[in-house]
């Protein structure tokens, strides 16, 4: 089998790079991201790992960057059998999540779509063409748990939630659409668990040492979720242990 991971550069995305390269069964894998050419982690990697594993350079806002992408991929395979979406906006320089509507700014909530949301749209867009064949593929998108409208009890976080609630959408109506011309794909989203990565550093002071997972930890778990998936499991959403989450 042949995998892809967006974001493979850090934190859970390199995990499930890493994960996946120990296991003897995955042909290559593929791991997209900002910089992947020269991302220290990927570089241990390749330097292990020389004939599976293929840096492919991609940032997810870039349309034209990702179709070239898609070509690279194609160039050296006609199918992919996973796809993990792991890129992801919590926080960065001038952006942290919304304590309360005050703090909401135009630019930020924008810039939170155009990686949690539109980002994954136009990954499905330039790659399902790899995902459609005749055997089982899976579309994975790394989601959160505050992006379920049912689950939010705390509110807060608007860009994130909402951006996230959006990716959500975007999951469940892809998964209508491919499986039409695609019955051997399963589209879900995923929820990996407070993971310690860069992204959740600022906000897991409270968080218990038994919630917190490193990123081999959670791409093991999703890994186990993403193996025991069937075609019933399609436009679901599933935490780390394999619950259902409601949207
Ligand atoms: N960590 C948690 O506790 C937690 C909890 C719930 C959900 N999640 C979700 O899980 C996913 C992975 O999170 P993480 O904790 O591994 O985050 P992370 O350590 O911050 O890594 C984020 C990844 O996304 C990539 N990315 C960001 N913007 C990008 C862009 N424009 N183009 C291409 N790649 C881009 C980053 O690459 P660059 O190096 O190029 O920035 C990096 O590889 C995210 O979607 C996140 O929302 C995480």
């Amino acid at each position: 089998m042949n995998a892809l991971i967006v974001g493979g550069s850090r934190g859970i995305g390199l995990a499930f790079a890493r994960a996946l390269l120990a296991d003897a069964s995955v042909t290559q894998v593929f791991a997209a991201a900002r910089g992947a050419k020269s991302a220290g982690g990927l570089a241990e990697l390749r330097d292990q790992y020389r004939d599976r594993l293929i840096a492919i350079e991609l940032d997810i806002t870039d349309e034209p960057g990702i179709e070239r992408a898609a070509a690279e991929v194609r160039a050296i395979t006609p199918t992919l059998n996973l796809l993990v979406n792991t890129a992801g906006l919590l926080h960065a320089e001038g952006l942290m999540p919304e304590r309360r509507l005050a703090d909401v700014k135009s630019d930020n909530v924008l810039r939170s779509y155009a990686v949690n949301a539109l980002g994954p749209l136009l990954i499905a867009k330039h790659f399902q063409p790899l995902l459609a064949h005749g055997e089982r593929a899976v579309l994975a998108n790394l989601s959160a748990r505050v992006g379920s409208i049912s689950d939010n009890r705390l509110g807060g976080w608007y860009a994130y939630r909402a951006s996230k609630a959006a990716q959500n959408q975007i999951t469940r109506t892809l998964s209508i659409e491919l499986t039409r011309r695609a019955s051997n794909l399963i589209c879900v989203a995923l929820h990996p668990g407070t993971v310690e990565t860069d992204l959740s550093a600022p906000f897991r002071g409270n968080v218990a040492a038994e919630k917190l997972f490193t990123p081999d930890q959670s791409a093991a778990y999703l890994l186990a979720v993403i193996a025991g998936l069937s075609r019933e499991s399609n436009g679901r959403f599933y935490a780390w242990d394999g619950s259902e989450i409601p949207w």
